[in-house]
């Protein structure tokens, strides 16, 4: 391939700049023109790009958000707004891209490879919910500002003997809540995928804790489940723990990638080249242990992914 683009889109997350960095500088490496798509693909139906250059990558590794942006764009899954991606495409000579984003980007992905524009998908969310890949990129980040936030939280809620029960980001998925929230030390998590008991779980959980003589609580809600405003009224009523609820809500999405972020993301934007350099699309790149893999978009967004039940044991065994 001569020409190829490179886009992020669906929700943001640190490290994507790290992955764009990685495209641009390994297709321009190997001779290639590489195209910066702006806004997801709503910057592929519309024309909006420009053509990058080593230089136009430079001091990008650090930083978090997308310097091409993001967005959610409803128009580019009708047939209409498809065909105005591939007629821009065919304008402006891109024959491959590189799509930086979740499952629903992957889909595009997956339509625009079927309608002959080869696409290789990164999967760069924090919420970590691809089902081929062991992680993705701005999983870690987020995490460790969860960790930080409510490291913070807690020394309020120590000083206040009180409750806080915090709700994190993750879409349907409970993983930034399960491994934040044994990073964090919470008396219980709650995640989509394990069903709970608000007595056993959460209320009987405090009262053990508060026999053996703790007085501060940290409850981790996903977003998943949510209510935690709710939840707090309804435990301060029945312990007469005074409890308030945060929502940690879009912080978890910014900040500077950490180490884990920028690595995945360099590696997975030098392999998604690598793939179109050879002329092959519908991919995604995914980590595996410490491998970086590709499999098929089809069969990919046809995996399931499990959380790891006895992480969750685990939790709450040594919460306790
Ligand atoms: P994420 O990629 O983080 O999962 P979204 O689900 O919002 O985020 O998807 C991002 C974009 O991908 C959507 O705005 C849309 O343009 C495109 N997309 C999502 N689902 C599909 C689909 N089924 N077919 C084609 N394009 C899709
Ligand atoms: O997918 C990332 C994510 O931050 C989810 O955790 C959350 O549910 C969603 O995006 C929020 O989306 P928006 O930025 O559109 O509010």
């Amino acid at each position: 391939m001569k020409t190829i683009g490179v886009l992020t889109s669906g929700g943001d997350a640190p490290g994507m700049n790290a992955a764009v960095r990685a495209v641009v500088r390994s297709g321009c490496e190997k001779g290639m023109r590489v195209v910066g798509i702006k806004r997801g693909y709503n910057g592929l139906m519309y024309g909006d790009m420009y053509e990058m250059n080593l230089r136009s990558v430079s001091n990008i590794i650090n930083r978090g958000g997308t310097i091409l942006y993001s967005a959610r764009s409803p128009e580019f899954k009708t047939e209409e707004g498809m065909q105005k991606a591939i007629d821009i495409c065919k304008k402006e000579g891109i024959e491959g891209v590189v799509v930086i984003g979740g499952d629903g980007s992957f889909r595009g992905a997956r339509d625009l490879s079927l309608r002959g524009i080869p696409c290789v998908g990164i999967p760069g969310t924090i919420d970590n919910d691809i089902a081929c890949c062991d992680y993705t990129i701005g999983y870690d980040t987020a995490m460790n500002t969860v960790m930080e936030m409510v490291d913070r939280l807690r020394d309020t809620t120590e000083s206040h003997d009180r409750c806080s029960v915090v709700e994190v980001m993750g879409r349907r998925a409970g993983y930034i809540a399960l491994n934040a929230g044994i990073a964090c030390g919470a008396t219980t998590i709650l995640i989509p995928e394990v069903e709970y008991d608000f007595e056993r779980d959460v209320i009987e959980r405090m009262r053990r804790t508060q026999k053996t003589g703790k007085r501060h609580f940290i409850i981790i809600v996903a977003e998943g489940i949510g209510g935690v405003g709710e939840m707090a009224k309804r435990i301060e009523e029945i312990t007469g723990i005074e409890s308030r609820a945060t929502v940690l809500g879009h912080v978890q999405r910014g900040g500077s990638p950490t180490v884990r972020d920028r690595v995945a993301g360099s590696l997975m934007g030098f392999k998604a080249v690598e793939l179109l350099e050879k002329g092959i699309g519908n991919r995604v790149v995914a980590m595996k242990k410490d491998d970086i893999v590709d499999y098929d978009i089809f069969e990919a967004l046809n995996m399931q992914k499990q959380i790891d039940l006895d992480l969750y044991k685990i939790a709450h065994e040594i919460s306790i």
